[in-house]
């Protein structure tokens, strides 16, 4: 019995171990199995990592792509709009360094913008006159003209430019040529742009070719006429000097004939210049000191002033030499000491002086007929009337007196000669 017990005990033994060894084995293909499926699972996630590495590559590689691209567009882009800007700053500087005064309005004509040019023909700085109306330039007569411009260019109309006085901030009245445009910002009218350019140098020049041509032509006639004249005069004087010599002191006619010798020296001494006037007559220039042409003419001079005039001469010592003809000159300085002696009838000073200048470039320009260099000035100055303006302005025309007929010979062949 004890044998039974012990195979029973033995065989129970060997179904728990047999039980026991079957479950192992059942969890350790559970696990296997389990393992499998991680392994797979990994492989699965290791093929998406991969693809999924691969796509982001393809992207990465488009975005470096279009990254590239638009890089270039935006530098092409750069460069185009730093060309424009350096184009726009351009055209800026082109008309803040105009010589010519620009200037923008809005339509309501306030001024909006002021270049150098206008600063300078107009004397007003940009800060005092923006937002300030542009009537500020126009004389107190005159209406706005601009009213009309702005409807004529509204309407599309082309404004051609004009000629108008403008009023400077110093008062003084400036001659311009105005040209005025819109400012248009997408097909519409916002402002006017007015050009203003000054025309006081060419509007001289236009009045000294004027008065050259005058002296021209009247100086072709006065010269004919002169020496015609003159001709005449030889025979009457030549006929009048016989009948002189033939006369004895006794005789009554004598001193009539002496009168009219007299006469007619004086009328061919007018011929004379007349002559000179129209460069008829042959001048002899030759090197010489204007210090001992007016020392030459100073006895002269004093008789011809009388006493009431003091002549005052005042010379620079080192004056250097001129080219010039010795009688013309001395008629030069006789003719302005008269004038001067004409003006002081209660007597004063008559002062002449001489000295070198240098003329400069800005000088010239006032002066078309004086080119810039070295110059020797002389200067006949007096106490006396002055002059108005009027007469200012004409006294170099042939014939122009305020003395009466007869007279304003004196002036007009002088600018001649010096000229
Ligand atoms: N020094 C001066 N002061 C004031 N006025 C002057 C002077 N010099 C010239 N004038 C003015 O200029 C005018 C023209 O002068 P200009 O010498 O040509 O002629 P005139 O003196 O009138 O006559 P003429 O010289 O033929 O005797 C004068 O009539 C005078 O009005
Ligand atoms: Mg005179």
């Amino acid at each position: 019995m004890v044998g039974t017990v012990f195979y029973v005990g033995v065989s129970v033994i060997g179904i728990v171990l047999s039980e026991q060894v079957r479950a192992a084995r059942l969890r350790a293909e559970s696990q296997a199995d389990l393992l499998r499926v991680e392994i797979t699972e990994h492989e699965l996630t290791q093929e998406q990592l991969r693809r999924a590495k691969i796509r982001l590559e393809q992207r990465a590689e488009e975005r470096v792509s279009e990254l590239f691209h638009a890089t270039i567009q935006i530098q092409g882009e750069g460069t185009a709009r730093q060309e424009a800007e350096a184009k726009v700053l351009r055209l800026a500087a082109i008309v803040a360094s105009s010589e010519d005064a620009i200037i923008g309005k809005d339509l309501t004509s306030l001024i909006t913008d002021w270049n150098t040019g206008a600063e300078h023909l107009f004397g007003y700085t940009s800060a005092e006159v923006v937002g300030s109306p542009a009537t500020l330039l126009a004389l107190p007569d005159a209406t706005d003209e601009t009213v009309g411009i702005v409807e004529q260019l509204l309407r599309g109309e082309d404004v051609p430019p004009y000629e108008t006085i403008r009023l400077r901030k110093d008062g003084r009245e400036v001659p311009v040529s105005v040209r005025i445009s819109p400012i248009l910002v997408a097909g519409c009218v916002v402002g006017l742009s007015s050009i203003n350019r000054d025309l006081t140098h060419s509007k001289q020049l236009a009045e000294q070719l004027r008065q050259a041509q005058k002296m021209e032509t009247i100086g072709q006639l006065a010269g004919g006429v002169a020496h015609d004249f003159n001709n005449i005069l030889t025979i009457m004087n030549g006929y009048a000097e016989i009948l002189f010599e033939g006369t004895q002191p006794s005789d009554p006619s004598r001193d009539m004939l002496q009168q009219i010798c007299d006469a007619g020296t004086r009328a061919a001494a007018l011929t004379h210049q007349l002559l000179a006037f129209s460069r008829k007559q042959v001048l002899q220039p030759r090197v010489l000191n204007l210090n001992e042409t007016v020392k030459s003419t100073e006895k002269l001079l004093r008789r011809l002033i009388g006493e009431d005039v003091r002549l005052a001469t005042v010379m620079s010592p080192n004056i250097k030499p001129v080219k010039v003809d010795a009688g013309q000159m001395e008629q030069v300085i006789l003719n302005l000491s008269i004038n001067a002696r004409d003006a002081m009838p209660h007597g004063g000073v008559l002062t002449i002086e001489t000295s070198d200048v240098a003329l400069g470039e800005s000088y010239a320009q006032m002066h078309p007929e004086v080119w810039p260099g070295q110059y020797t000035l002389l200067t006949v100055s007096d106490t006396g009337t002055g002059m108005d303006a009027t007469t200012k302005a004409h006294i170099f025309e042939p014939f122009f007196t305020t003395k009466g007929v007869g007279y304003g010979t004196g002036l007009s062949p002088i600018s001649t000669a010096v000229n």
